[in-house]
């Protein structure tokens, strides 16, 4: 299953961006696309659109376009329901209370807000995220 992953603002800007890739590369995870980027706010706003409407909206689009970011795609060779726990367990909780330790929340989060990555919760939420900053021709096969 392929997931798009993006160290957010908060990450970049503490130095954790070779931490948090280091966590995936600690699994049978393959990097096939990477990038810093600055969010424009027409790709937040299609990357938050579930959250449309909620009291947090507007924080969270101010906050992803506010600073650059590393958007990833990961290729993990599981089926997507135990993909999708893998990246949840190596990223831990939203909310970074939540978070085990030894999970990026869980050692370096701050807040729910600023909870330093963001990955697809589902094979269908990747799916749709993928696109918003990637070209299938990006991508490398090794
Ligand atoms: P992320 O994985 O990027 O997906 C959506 C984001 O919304 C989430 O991380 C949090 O940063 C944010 N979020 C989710 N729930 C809340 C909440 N209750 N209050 C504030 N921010 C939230």
């Amino acid at each position: 299953m392929r997931t798009l992953v993006i160290i957010k603002p908060d990450g970049v800007r503490r130095g954790l961006i070779g931490e948090c890739i280091r966590r995936f590369e600690n699994y049978d995870i393959k990097i096939i696309g990477l990038k810093m980027i600055k969010v424009d706010r027409e790709s937040a706003e299609k990357l938050y659109a579930v959250h449309k409407g909620k009291p947090f909206y507007d924080d969270l689009i101010n906050y992803i376009t506010s600073s650059p970011v590393v958007v990833s795609v990961l290729e993990i060779d599981l089926e997507p329901e135990n993909a999708t726990k893998l990246i949840r367990k190596i990223i831990g909780a939203t909310n970074p209370v939540d978070a085990e330790r030894g999970s990026i929340r869980g050692d370096y989060g701050f807040s729910i807000t600023q909870n330093i990555v963001h990955a697809s919760d589902s094979e269908e939420s990747a799916a749709y995220e993928i696109p918003i900053f990637f070209d299938e021709r990006e991508f490398v096969e090794y």
